[in-house]
């Protein structure tokens, strides 16, 4: 048994690093659905769907806990999974709430009602799927008062990335920050709302100036989710197999993977 980490291609690994360097004796089995990748343009039905078809696949491998280190997923079907089809005895968390809780300031579990916070002007990246949920503005809504968020959908991204596109997918991300920009001339802070982007987080932080706090997701979740398992260590597994699986070509993904994260990566078949 292990823990499972859930994307639809290879953004999760930017969780699966962080939390690998946080809990180091914990094993994990990653599953990148690369074969149905982006989800960011396919509706929530099928974003559903999908979502459950992979945790299951993770459960099979003894993941009594799956992260959804998605965005898309877990703005789109995580709800509906917890709310009509995890059993009891199994575990599926998604990764957008430890991000606002940390804008907002606020420790795990904090329940208070909303209040006025730091930033004011947020700017949200994320792909066509997650704005459309306005699942994050829902979730700030419970936490916070007074903040202003500008959705930018960056389309195209997550297939560039997935590509290994790197020319293609750092000219997208100066044209997405420039059309934010547009709107928003100056946020105080920018959320990075999908887990591929932090891939390439250089060119958003280059792109939006020195003066634009850049939140990602990976060491935030990573923290998340140790605190989790030491309050619930049955959801930790026996396990101390990690492995990477994958619904696209291993061979190819492998190459990418280790493109992007600059170490080796070997996929294999879900
Ligand atoms: N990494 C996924 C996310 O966080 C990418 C979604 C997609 O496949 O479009 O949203």
């Amino acid at each position: 048994m292990a823990v499972g980490v859930f994307d639809s291609g290879l953004g999760g690994l930017t969780v699966l690093d962080a939390v690998t360097r946080k809990m180091p004796e914990q094993a994990f089995v990653y599953l990148g659905d690369n074969a149905h990748a982006p989800y960011g343009v396919r509706t929530s039905e099928d974003i559903f769907q999908l979502t459950c078809a992979a945790t299951e696949r993770l459960w099979q491998e003894g993941c009594d806990l799956v992260i959804l280190a998605c965005n898309t997923a877990s703005a789109a079907a995580l709800k509906r999974m917890q709310e009509t089809w995890v059993p009891k005895d199994k575990r599926v968390l998604g990764v957008f709430v430890p991000l606002i809780e940390a804008l907002t300031e606020r420790q795990w579990g904090d329940n208070s009602p909303p209040r006025e916070v730091a930033v004011k002007h947020v700017a949200l990246f994320a792909t066509p799927a997650t704005v459309a949920s306005r699942a994050f503005q829902r979730e700030l809504a419970y936490r916070a008062i007074g903040v202003d968020v500008e959705a930018q959908p960056c389309g195209g991204l997550v297939d560039a990335i997935e590509q290994g596109d790197e020319i293609l997918a750092e000219a997208l991300v100066r044209s997405h920050v420039e059309a934010l920009q547009r709107r928003m001339p100056k946020p105080e802070a920018a959320i990075l709302g999908c887990t591929h982007y932090p891939l390439l987080e250089k060119a958003f932080s280059d792109a939006l100036g020195p003066d634009v706090a850049v939140y990602s997701q990976a060491n935030l979740v990573a923290e998340s989710l140790s605190d989790y398992l030491t309050r619930r260590p049955e959801f930790r597994g026996a396990g101390t197999v990690s492995k990477f699986l994958t619904t696209g070509n291993p061979a190819r993904v492998s190459d990418k993977a280790t493109q992007f994260l600059r170490r080796k990566i070997t996929f294999e078949a879900a």
